[in-house]
């Protein structure tokens, strides 16, 4: 009996013992089978009971059973904690601190062209000229013919075309066509009314292409903003005061502005626009754009008569623009894609 009174009372503190060690569910589960199970050791001790004489059997049946039920209840309350500490392990884990600041959202900036193609636009916006877009795969016709560039004029030779369907469909090597695009449409419709060609203030601005070596001045892509006036006695004064007012409103009032002789051969006489200020590139004099009066051919070819109308004409890159303005020293920046360059200008 003392033996066997024992063996429960050790099993008894024992499985106490080693369930007061437990923290996960399957080390539970073994502890269970091990010690309550069909073949536990307490159900083998209580088996053992009928080896026992008759009249110590209902004390020793009470201590079993009291032990088994004492083991039993501590199974319950373990499970219970085991329970409750896995919940608020989870509750911890989904803890969510509605006080912390949020992370702020990736905000986009404008790409340095659209900033300066902005700033173009506005300016000539209030000198009351229309902001125009035309296509960029244009007829040979529009980029070169009406421009008084006919076939085989060594004039070609300053732009390397891509040719879409050789030879009348080209992407367009320059923003120009929009000048005899606009002035044929214009007179075009004036005289179905039969009126008088009106006066025009257009400003273009838009993508071009070229076959052209890559490098940190040029890009096979890129803009430009072309300037168009036509209008009864317009004169070299009216394009330069017109130009200079532009510089001063992009480079600030104390730019320096200067013509110099070019060769466009839809203009004469055409000019290179310089400016000159302290704050760019040391004050030296930097060419901005090409400019000229409309060329009377061009006039006439596109419906106006150029002994009534004259007109100047401007064509600028607002990529350089851009460069000179914030420092830029590689064109290859604008169109590359890379944040590192582009997130400098996100406004
Ligand atoms: N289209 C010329 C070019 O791409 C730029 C230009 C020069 C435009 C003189 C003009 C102009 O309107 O008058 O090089």
């Amino acid at each position: 009996m003392h033996d066997w009174r024992r063996t429960v009372d050790g099993l008894r503190e024992q499985g106490l013992r080693e369930l007061s060690a437990i923290s996960d569910p399957q080390a539970l589960e073994r502890w269970r089978v091990g010690y309550l199970g069909r073949r536990g050791a307490l159900t083998d001790a209580l088996r053992g009971l009928s080896r026992l004489p008759a009249e110590e059997r209902p004390a020793a049946g009470q201590a079993a059973n009291d032990a088994k039920r004492a083991l039993e209840a501590a199974l319950a309350e373990r499970e219970g904690a085991l329970r409750e500490q896995a919940l608020s392990r989870d509750l911890e884990e989904e803890r969510l601190d509605v006080t912390m600041p949020g992370r702020p959202p990736a905000r986009g900036g404008l790409h340095p062209t659209t900033l300066i193609l902005r700033q173009i636009t506005a300016f000539f916006g209030g000198l009351g000229y229309q902001v125009v877009e035309g296509p960029e795969v244009e007829l040979e016709k529009y980029n070169f013919e009406m421009l008084n560039i006919p076939r085989d004029h060594p004039a070609r030779d300053m732009f390397d075309t891509m040719y879409v369907r050789p030879p009348e469909v080209v992407l367009r090597t320059h923003t120009s066509p929009m000048q005899a695009r606009v002035m044929e449409a214009r007179s075009e419709e004036a005289r179905a009314q039969h009126l008088p060609a009106p006066p025009v203030r257009v400003v273009v601005p838009g993508r071009c292409y070229r076959y052209e070596a890559q490098d940190a001045t040029h890009e096979w892509m890129f803009y430009q903003v072309e300037g168009l006036a036509v209008d009864v006695g317009l004169t070299m004064a009216d394009l330069k005061g017109t130009l200079a007012a532009f510089a001063r409103h992009m480079f600030g009032s104390d730019v320096k502005t200067r013509f110099r002789c070019d060769y466009f051969p839809f203009v004469e006489p055409g000019v290179d626009f310089s400016i000159s200020t302290p704050s760019v590139r040391g004050g030296a004099w930097l060419e901005i754009l090409g400019a000229g009066m409309v060329h009377p051919r061009v006039l006439r070819m596109a419906g106006y008569d150029p002994d009534a109308y004259n007109g100047f004409a401007f064509g600028m890159g607002p990529e350089r623009i851009a460069m000179l303005k914030y420092g830029i020293s590689d064109i290859r920046g604008f169109y590359s894609n890379d944040l590192r360059f582009l997130e400098q200008f996100a406004s």
